[in-house]
């Protein structure tokens, strides 16, 4: 007989012969019967499977332990206390696969720094099972958003030559002898030999061949793996993130603004038209106000400020009692509980910052007439801080090269991308989104590294 999935069967009407297959999340039995409530994953809701201990050996019925792996047949039977329309009355149960005590998601209730130790197993449980599925929707609300919007899916290489963002915390691409490496007379590696000829790492972000992309085809998104060698070991950061980059051509900074907020606001309306049980769950078991703050988001415009009025904000706040572990003077990086006092406690909104000092963004972007700030544009959520950074990026070549020159950049790896500038050069703007912080906020996960199956962290690349 053809398997049906549970979240199929839980519609389906009553009186037919069905074959369903899954793991066991719980078992209960009596002298008489068996309940038994199965999981395949499809669905965050179990099918309860009755077992009537006349048709069923005792053995085969010990078996049917938590996590255990079933095909079961039977008739599908209008339910009358399971709390679903519809069970499964047994004819038939075989044991796919049995599951011992040592499983070790037995227990409810673990630690989610438990689960993490066991990340393999924890995607069976149904905390874990509803954060993936919400996250390939997620994944689908985005090519679903751009594809409409008329945005070319774009793809960037993942190894580079090239540090996006500046910031250094790249990780190496050798195929080379680390025992036995040759160096120049300054104590240099030399990488001539090495598989590309060059020093080469892994992506920070696809943003500078965005830009090669949204200069010929207009508007394009990347949506791939990047990666970060900060040592940050906070709920907020992965080593191994995904993150989708668009990049527009004759874009200026307020239709920017303007797609980050209305990108945003898709998203988690999609999550609320097509996650709705999972985030039903979550809403009940890991965060009592989170659809309450997904409407409200969706509901509310978000505020526009420059980072000169932020700084102010703040230090009004400071000057009225409120302390903070960072200082906050105008030039400095703010820093999450800087961005978080702004949305959670001054606005109640998220909040798009833009016009940074110089000093503290990446080089690439739009110089303004003041020449002290750039034209950034990071978008601030509720219990995330920065989700979004972005950026009207610098078109000019004169001023572009001078802002390199000023930091003491090598444009050795950079001469295709400044062509960019040297040839039809155009306004352009883009932005990133990190797509865990994206599920941090349409979950209500506490930690970055339970919206992804198999976190890499400073320390931890098991699984
Ligand atoms: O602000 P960032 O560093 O911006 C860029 O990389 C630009 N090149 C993007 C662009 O304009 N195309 O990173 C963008 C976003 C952050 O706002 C954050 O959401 C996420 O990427 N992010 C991380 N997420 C998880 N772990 C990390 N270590 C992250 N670093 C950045
Ligand atoms: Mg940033």
């Amino acid at each position: 007989m053809k398997r049906t999935k549970i979240t199929d069967l839980l519609t389906a009407t009553a009186g037919q012969d069905v074959r369903v297959c899954g793991w066991v999340r719980t078992h209960r039995g009596s002298k008489n019967v068996h309940f038994i409530a199965l999981n395949d994953g499809s669905t965050i809701n179990n099918i309860q499977v009755v077992a009537d201990t006349g048709k069923f050996s005792d053995e085969l019925l010990k078996r049917a332990t938590t996590g255990a792996c079933l095909a079961v047949e039977g008739q599908l039977v209008q339910s009358v206390g399971s709390g679903q329309a519809v069970e499964v009355q047994a004819t038939s149960i075989d044991v796919l696969g049995d599951c011992g005590a040592d499983y070790p998601m037995q227990k409810k209730g673990q630690s989610f720094e438990y689960m993490r130790q066991h990340a393999h197993m924890r995607l069976r449980t149904n905390t874990f099972g509803a954060v993936m599925r919400i996250r390939h929707n997620m994944a689908m609300a985005i090519h679903t958003y751009f594809h409409q919007h008329g945005f070319f899916y774009f793809h960037t290489p993942l190894i580079t030559a090239s540090d996006c963002e500046g910031a250094g915390n790249m990780f190496q691409v050798t195929t080379k002898n680390l025992y036995d490496l040759r160096k120049d007379e300054q104590g240099r590696i030399i990488y001539d030999d090495d598989f590309f000829g060059e020093q080469t790492s892994l992506t920070v972000s696809g943003q500078l061949e965005g830009e090669l992309g949204a200069t010929a085809l207009g508007q394009i998104y990347t949506f791939g793996p990047t990666f970060r060698a900060e040592n940050s070991n906070t709920p907020r950061h992965l080593a191994e993130f995904w993150m989708i980059e668009p990049e527009m051509a004759f874009y200026d900074k307020d239709d920017l603004m303007n797609l980050e907020e209305d990108f945003i606001k898709y998203c988690v309306g999609w999550a609320l038209d097509h996650c709705a049980d999972d985030l039903a769950f979550l809403n009940k078991m890991i965060d009592k106000t989170l659809l309450e703050r997904l409407h409200s988001v969706i509901g509310q415009s978000f505020v526009r400020l420059t980072y000169t009025e932020g700084i102010d904000i703040l230090q009004q706040a400071i000057a009225a009692g409120r302390k903070f572990e960072f200082p906050c003077q105008w030039g400095d990086d703010l820093a999450s509980e800087h961005e978080r006092y702004l949305v959670e406690e001054h606005f109640h909104r998220p909040v798009i910052m833009t016009d940074y000092p110089k000093e503290i963004k990446a080089f690439y972007m739009k110089l303004n007439a003041d020449g002290r700030t750039m034209q950034g544009t990071d978008v601030l959520f509720p219990a995330i801080g920065e989700i979004i950074g972005g950026s009207v990026r610098e078109e000019s070549l004169d001023k572009l090269m001078a802002e390199i020159n000023r930091r003491g950049m090598d444009t050795t790896s950079l001469e295709w991308y400044l062509d960019t500038r040297r040839w039809g050069s155009c306004p352009h703007a883009g932005f990133g989104l990190g797509f865990e912080r994206l599920l941090l906020f349409v979950t209500g996960m506490q930690n970055i590294r339970d919206v992804i199956p198999f976190p890499r962290t400073p320390g931890n690349a098991q699984f």
